[in-house]
């Protein structure tokens, strides 16, 4: 059985998600497995966010993560909740060292040398660039691939069908993370069939990108 990092990898992108209400939950996940695209990383930006990650995980066929995690707390919930990757914002090494220690998978975000040491130092291999675009994008992460040659990258921010390729053209380009194709507006308009035109469009991309 593959890892989730391995699934997370092969899939290579992670749509992020703001649920408002939970009623959208099922419909949204629904929405994306039509697409091609079978995950999502719901994040703690609402207090809907736990009821969507239980309700997506009772699903099975989706591959669900929480986003936005900022306490170790927050951790637990989710993983309680049915979360099966952890990723977060910034780099907080509270919220790494309990995920290493259980086993739990975790993505944090980093965007300078200190942040992707202090994560090499955790043993991670994968970690969120964040935020990508207003760091510098491509460029910036061309030159951090240089000492940290050995680190894989999850651009997030600012990522979107434009930019897609290019990013993932990158050989240290693991996934790339973004809202775009699950837009809040489009959620909550329960614009369900343009989810799926806009996931299916960015799959196509990925798959063309190798
Ligand atoms: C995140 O939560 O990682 C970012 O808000 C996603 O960025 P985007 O909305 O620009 O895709």
């Amino acid at each position: 059985m593959q890892n989730v990092l391995e699934e997370l990898g092969l899939l290579r992108i992670i749509p992020i998600v703001s649920i408002q209400n939970a009623i959208h939950t099922r419909p949204l996940a629904e929405a994306l497995i039509k697409g091609g695209l079978p995950c999502a990383e719901i994040t703690f930006r609402t207090e809907a966010a736990l009821d969507a990650i239980h309700a997506v995980a009772e699903m099975q066929d989706l591959l669900v993560g929480a986003g936005t995690v900022l306490k170790v707390d927050q951790v637990k919930a989710a993983v309680d909740a049915g979360a099966r990757f952890i990723v977060s914002p910034g780099f907080n090494p509270k919220v790494v060292d309990y995920c290493v220690k259980n086993e739990i998978t975790v993505t944090p975000g980093v965007c300078t040398p200190t942040d992707i040491e202090m994560a090499m130092d955790f043993g991670l291999k994968v970690v969120k660039f964040f935020p990508a675009e207003a760091f510098g994008g491509l460029k910036t992460l061309k030159a951090l691939s240089g000492p940290y040659h050995m680190m894989k990258f999850i651009p997030t921010g600012g990522v979107n069908i434009h930019n897609l390729r290019e990013y993932l053209a990158f050989p240290k380009v693991f996934a790339c993370g973004g809202s775009w194709m699950v837009k809040s507006e489009l959620i909550s308009a329960a614009k369900f069939a343009e989810i799926t035109e806009l996931t299916a469009e960015a799959v196509k991309v990925a798959t063309q990108t190798g």
